[in-house]
């Protein structure tokens, strides 16, 4: 939608040949860890809110599904869970996905066994050791490498239960110990007893998320440095509203709270780095200068500032460390001495280097009021969901034009794809369709991920490599549809392949869901959205204490 953010890195960096020290140590293949090494800039004006596009036209009211079916399930409640979707509806197209054990890089293994208690501070966890060139990403094109949801989920899960995680705690801290313990009660967990405010199926496991929801309660202490120049730092105020709101309200959240903040860093579990990465754009970006070292420039200073104050970075090199980050930019700005941090990113691309299981993928929530940040939420039954599919927005990335080509202009009259159209059709259009398509713009995450889910809508994911929110914890794939790039041509075919019954399922989960993404002004509440993302922080955290 009205994506203000408008400028992008021109490609310029092959001349400069930085050679860049960070490199990922992770459970990829090596393939597809790439270094945005020459971020493209290119300037497009602000959409001016023309509604031409918008065709409201009485064809809407046509329904590719049977009216009376959709009602009679709707009551229903003894629906099978399913989790399968994906799988099911993408069976027939071949895409090429990873095969399903990633590799790991050799060098963080094999030094452990010859480790001394004295080198043991100076050795780092996961520490990118390896000086590599990685090829131009652009964002003018699809990636090389797709990574299916369900390889994602699966690389979560080998990083969590990497081996290392059993060995001792490195440091001997009381703080390492507590995670552990943590761990090992998450672990085995065996089945808790049913949840009304959690309903089972949206979840991987319902009882692990449970019960480290629970000891997050109970245990977790988070520090926040005080150091930290205004407006970049500790000002929240500025940035409660807009699409990169996210970062501002957990910001505003995290530091007024009263729960999980200590004073006593020597007790804390976690570090929090109460930065904006949209006001570090807006005050230091020089315009047409298509280059962002200066902003690098100043997060580098202040953890050199954090680093020579306290031990505690130096003692982990920073994996104890988060922020959440929601400027497009913020991947490539924290990648160098912040590569080893629980990032909390909206730009979330495990084709670029999001690293799933230790990074966290930070709902994009687009705030258009500071004082109701949720929205006007709701949306109809979904017997009053007349319209199959729909989209609307600015013609970012390369993904949208295709969609745009493809369905925009076909005879299909439940296929409601346009450009963009004024902000009170866009709402009315979520709250009346089966389906949101949430298409990659110039990066992989979009807005109406939270907003189809605010509106009651089934979000169709069409972002190769997008890692969605609470990936940890949810099971996306019962709940949204995942339709890969490549078969935009197949869209509609897709989503009237879903049956009526499990649209139905899917959608009363997404109401389900609801809970996890809204905001709540003054004292956060449980579940919701700033708990949600500090679990995941947390979660991470727990499983991986080396
Ligand atoms: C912006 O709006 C004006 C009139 O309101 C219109 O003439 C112009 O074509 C629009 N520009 C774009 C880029 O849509
Ligand atoms: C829509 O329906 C109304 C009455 O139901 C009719 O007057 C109007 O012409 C229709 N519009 C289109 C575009 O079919
Ligand atoms: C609608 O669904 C009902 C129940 O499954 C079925 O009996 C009826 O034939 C369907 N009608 C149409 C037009 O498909
Ligand atoms: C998922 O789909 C596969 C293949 O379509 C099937 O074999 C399996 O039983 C399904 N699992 C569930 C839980 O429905
Ligand atoms: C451990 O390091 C020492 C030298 O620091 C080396 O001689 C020895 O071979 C190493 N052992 C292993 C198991 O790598
Ligand atoms: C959830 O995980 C626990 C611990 O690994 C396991 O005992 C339990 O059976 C799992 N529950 C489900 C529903 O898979
Ligand atoms: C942490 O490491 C940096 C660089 O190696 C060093 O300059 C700094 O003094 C160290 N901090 C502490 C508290 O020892």
């Amino acid at each position: 939608m009205d994506r203000s953010r408008v400028l992008r890195f021109l490609s310029q960096v092959e001349t400069c040949r930085v050679v860049l020290l960070m490199v990922l140590v992770v459970a990829f293949v090596s393939g597809l860890q790439y270094f945005e090494l020459a971020p493209v800039l290119s300037i497009v004006s602000p959409g001016n809110g023309t509604v031409s596009e918008y065709r409201e036209s009485n064809d809407t009211t046509k329904s590719t599904e049977n009216e009376t079916f959709l009602a009679s399930q709707e009551a229903s409640t003894e629906l099978k869970p399913y989790n399968n979707i994906t799988s099911e509806v993408l069976k027939s197209s071949e895409h090429k996905f990873l095969n399903d054990s990633p590799k790991i890089e050799a060098s963080g293994q094999s030094r452990r066994s010859n480790e001394t208690a004295s080198s043991l501070h100076s050795l780092q966890p996961r520490i990118p050791q390896i000086h590599k060139k990685y090829p131009h990403r652009s964002t003018k094109k699809p990636p090389v490498v797709v990574i299916s949801i369900t390889q994602m989920n699966k690389m979560i899960l080998k990083r969590h239960n990497d081996p290392k995680n059993s060995l001792a705690p490195r440091w001997g801290l009381k703080v390492d110990e507590e995670l552990r313990t943590a761990r090992d009660k998450i672990k085995n967990v065996g089945l808790l007893k049913k949840d009304d405010n959690l309903y089972a199926p949206l979840y991987h496991n319902l009882s692990i998320f449970k019960r480290s929801y629970e000891l997050m309660e109970q245990t977790l202490k988070v520090y926040i440095y005080s150091e930290g120049d205004r407006p970049i730092f500790h000002q929240p105020e500025a940035i409660m509203e807009g699409i990169y709101a996210s970062e501002g309200w957990f910001m505003k959240l995290m530091e007024s709270n009263h729960r999980f903040l200590t004073k006593d860093p020597n007790i804390a579990h976690l570090f929090y780095l109460p930065f904006s990465t949209r006001i570090l754009q807006q005050k230091l970006y020089v315009h047409d200068s298509h280059s962002r070292r200066n902003l690098v420039k100043y997060l580098k200073n202040y953890l050199d500032l954090i680093a020579s104050n306290y031990p505690f970075w130096n003692r982990t090199r920073g994996s104890d460390h988060f922020f959440t980050a929601c400027h497009d930019w913020a991947p490539a700005e924290t990648r160098g001495p912040y590569i080893n941090c629980i990032r909390s990113l909206c730009n979330a691309d495990v084709g670029v280097d999001f690293v799933v299981g230790k990074d966290v993928s930070l709902p994009e929530t687009k705030i258009s009021s500071s004082q109701n940040p949720n929205g006007n939420i709701g949306g109809n039954r979904p017997s009053k969901r007349t319209i199959l599919a729909f989209f609307a927005g600015n013609l970012h990335g390369y993904v949208r034009p295709i969609l745009l080509n493809q369905w925009s202009s076909r005879p299909e009259p439940d296929m409601k794809i346009f450009n963009r159209i004024d902000h009170k059709s866009y709402i009315r259009y979520m709250k009346r369709s089966r389906f949101c398509v949430c298409a990659k713009g110039y990066e992989v995450n979009s807005p109406r991920v939270v907003e189809s889910v605010l509106y009651g809508c089934v979000p169709v994911i069409i972002s190769d490599n997008f890692v969605p929110p609470f990936l940890e914890i949810l099971n996306w794939e019962s709940f949204a549809v995942f339709v890969p790039e490549k078969e935009i041509p197949n869209l509609r075919k897709i989503l009237i392949s879903i049956p009526v019954r499990r649209y139905v399922e899917m959608q009363k989960r997404v109401m389900k869901v609801q809970k996890h993404f809204m905001w709540h002004d003054g004292e956060p509440v449980r579940y919701d959205v700033f708990h949600m993302i500090l679990h995941s922080v947390w979660y991470n955290r727990v499983f991986q204490t080396f």
